[in-house]
């Protein structure tokens, strides 16, 4: 690497030289030069920096340096861990666990001997007590301070200079000043502004937690998306254990990553295979199952589509889609009746992903429309067969993005046999040895007649 270019500047008048010199040649002061490094930007004579382009190549680049949250789900999420001074949003319904989440990730940070601050505006120092006793988590870096004027809390922060801060709700905190309740969205801007300027001044990783109402009567989450460096949505069903913690922005890393957790009394636990857990209850061989594999991120997860159709009683027919997009259900529906024939116009349908799962990825079409077909015929697909495939509007079977490790996973699972896109199996390697038989189709029809009639 090249030797950074430094140069010489007055401390007192900002005159530059190349070399150093004992008195300023701008004001003649003695002693002010002082050497500074140069940057791709030129002073302004009223001391703003104008940028400048630099070739790409020069720029220099910093190794990425980011440290555990001490759970490898949240890691993941985060593409790799916390990274010193970025902004982490984590949104979500009340009650689904949040502060759980980030009160567990502020104990084990703490816990590594680094000093992490949680503030807290919803409850009491003693409520933080008594959850952070049930987690197991009194680390003595861990300091809490229920404070919601964002003025006082940039105080501490700037006394103590934790590693880790937690503001536990944006909703609740406030600047003075401004004419408008703190939830508010002027405030819920400003704040966030507030928090940004402190995280990239002091290098102080923070997580910012956001309730999300379905009303969406609080401002929020949706407001601060652009400003904050991740975007975290902590989702599940408050009635399963399970809750699944899904990127959906990520400056340092990739989206659409996911991580699974179970909501246990001692706190959220890692799940480190989520299809067994997905798949732990499947009745297998049932009618209207079908086991998906889905890509979350980098990770395959594999998931168990549910589908029951039933006579309509009366009037237009009821259709329910829930884990998966509404419109794309109603449109395989369509394609099952126009290119397979399945008379689905006087049938109620239900679709459902099992364990509160919520999958997006055309990938799964293939399976969503086998167990409408199974339901509606009444006949079971074979345990031990997976689907994946992308159905297209004229009943044709699309490929889909790296089946090897769909492929993989679902091996690793026990099953035996994947009905693929033939586009995807053409190009598999053929000399890889599998457990896991693989049936190309190129129609919704072929992979009908190989799965329910075969
Ligand atoms: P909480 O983190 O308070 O939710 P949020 O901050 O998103 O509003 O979590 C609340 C729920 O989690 C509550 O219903 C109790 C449950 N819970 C557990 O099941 N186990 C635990 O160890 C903890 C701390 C909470
Ligand atoms: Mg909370």
């Amino acid at each position: 690497m090249k030797k950074a270019k430094t140069h010489f500047v007055c401390s007192d008048c900002g005159a530059e030289s190349v070399k150093w010199q004992g008195k300023c040649p701008g004001c003649g002061a003695w002693g002010t030069m002082q050497e500074e490094v140069e940057t791709a930007s030129v002073r302004l004579p009223d001391g703003r920096a104008a940028s400048v382009p630099v070739r790409l190549q020069e720029v220099e680049m910093a190794p990425v340096q980011r440290f555990s949250s001490g759970s490898g789900e949240f890691d993941r999420v985060l593409g790799g861990g916390i990274i010193p001074g970025s902004l982490i949003l984590v949104g979500g319904d009340p009650g689904i666990g949040k502060s759980t989440l980030l009160l567990q990730t502020a104990h084990r940070v703490a816990d590594t001997g680094a000093l992490v601050l949680y503030v807290t505006g919803e409850e009491s120092p003693q409520q933080v007590r008594l959850r952070a006793e049930r987690l197991g988590s009194l680390s003595d870096q861990l300091l809490v301070l229920a404070e919601t004027d964002l003025d006082e809390i940039e105080k501490h922060v700037r006394a103590r200079r934790p590693i880790l801060l937690i503001i536990d709700s944006i909703q609740t905190v406030f600047r003075q000043g401004m004419p408008s309740a703190p939830g508010s969205a002027q405030q819920v801007r400003e704040c966030t502004l507030r928090l940004l300027q402190i995280a990239k001044d002091l290098h102080i990783a923070t997580g910012i937690i956001g309730h999300v109402t379905k009303d969406g009567t609080i401002a929020g989450p949706r407001l601060m998306e652009h400003m904050v460096d991740a975007v975290l949505y902590f989702e599940g069903d408050r009635h399963h254990r399970f809750r699944i913690l899904r990127g959906v922005k990520n400056r340092f890393g990739s989206t659409h990553e996911i991580g699974v957790f179970d909501m246990q009394t001692v706190g959220l636990e890692d799940v480190v295979s989520p299809s067994e857990l997905f798949l732990a209850e499947r009745s297998i061989g049932a009618v209207g199952s079908v086991v998906v594999a889905s890509m979350e991120g980098t990770r395959p997860v594999l998931a168990e589509v549910q589908a029951l159709v039933t006579p309509t009683a009366f009037g237009t027919p009821r259709r329910m889609a829930s884990g998966l997009d509404y419109n794309r259900v109603s449109l395989l529906m369509a394609v099952l009746e126009k290119r397979v024939g399945l008379h689905l116009q006087s049938q109620d349908a239900y679709v459902n992903v099992a364990g509160g799962m919520r999958i997006d990825e055309p990938a799964v079409d293939l399976g969503v429309a086998l167990a409408i077909a199974s339901s509606f015929r009444e006949r079971p697909v074979p345990a031990g067969v997976v689907a994946v495939g992308e159905v297209g509007l004229t009943g044709e079977v699309r490929a889909v993005t790296r089946l090897d490790q769909r492929l993989q996973e679902a091996e690793k699972l026990g099953f035996t046999k994947m009905v693929a896109p033939l586009g995807n199996v053409k190009r598999l390697d053929a000399a890889d040895s599998r457990r896991l038989e693989v049936v190309g189709v190129e129609s919704l029809q072929e992979a009908i007649r190989i799965v329910l009639e075969g």
